[in-house]
């Protein structure tokens, strides 16, 4: 973090470790507040990709709040208003889970086979059994660039360490610059890089990296 320039640029400064003043940071099972709420978080960070598979704001926000596993999430709370959220995949359970029955909940039969292997090509790369992976992390738009995300990484990290993992995964679009640059400052390395020439383009991206670092 190159604190010099956030002085330059008036970007508040918070202590090493901590989130901003204000922001707490909570798991989402403790936190027990709206989940209509984390999924609106998580449409703002994500509405590129959901543009691009033809799925609208309404029918988007639904499934993500019925897809959403709070007791998988960290959340970070301003007041009574979430701001951002992480989630974890630990071995098979996962914080957005898109099992067929929910998605034919909201698409007719061909959309819902469509939509499920798209959805479910995250479950391709699988943590190993000392590994955590978190997913969808999301900061509100009007948050961002405060070190909100960097400290919800941390926060995985830490829990990785309790829980006895020795490394924490991710997988970053490769046009998420912004993500890939928060991640290499952190300290996570790109192990692999997938390509998807399907939809993506759309999208804006061409493929994934899995990044990886040792705790
Ligand atoms: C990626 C994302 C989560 C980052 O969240 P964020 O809260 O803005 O992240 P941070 O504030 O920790 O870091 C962003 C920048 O602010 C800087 N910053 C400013 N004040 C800071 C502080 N007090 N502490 C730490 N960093 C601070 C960081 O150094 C960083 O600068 P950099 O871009 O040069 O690395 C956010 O942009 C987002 O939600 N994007 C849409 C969804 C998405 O792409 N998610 C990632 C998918 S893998």
């Amino acid at each position: 973090m190159d604190r010099a320039r956030d002085a330059r640029e008036g970007r508040p400064a918070a202590p090493d470790g901590l989130p901003p003043p204000g922001v707490v940071i909570t798991s989402g099972s403790a936190w027990g507040g709206d989940r209509g709420r984390l999924a609106a978080l998580l449409y703002e960070g994500y509405a590129k990709k959901a543009a691009a598979l033809r799925v609208d704001e309404a029918t988007a926000l639904a499934l993500l709040a019925e897809a959403l596993n709070l007791g998988r999430c960290f959340v970070a709370v301003r007041g009574d208003r979430p701001v951002g959220v992480v989630g974890l995949v630990e071995g098979r359970a996962r914080a957005l889970d898109f099992p067929f029955v929910l998605v034919r909940r909201h698409f007719g039969v061909l959309r819902s086979i469509a939509y499920s292997l798209l959805l479910n090509v995250r479950k391709r790369s699988r943590p190993a059994a000392d590994e955590l992976f978190f997913e969808s992390l999301a900061v509100s738009p009007g948050e961002r660039n405060q070190g909100i995300g960097t400290r919800l990484v941390q926060h995985v990290e830490e829990y990785a360490r309790k829980m006895g993992y020795r490394s924490v995964g991710l997988e970053v679009t490769d046009s998420n610059h912004t993500a890939i640059r928060l991640y290499s400052r952190l300290g996570y390395a790109i192990v692999k890089t997938r390509r998807y020439p399907f939809v993506t383009r759309r999208a804006g991206f061409s493929g994934n990296h899995e990044m990886r670092k040792r705790v």
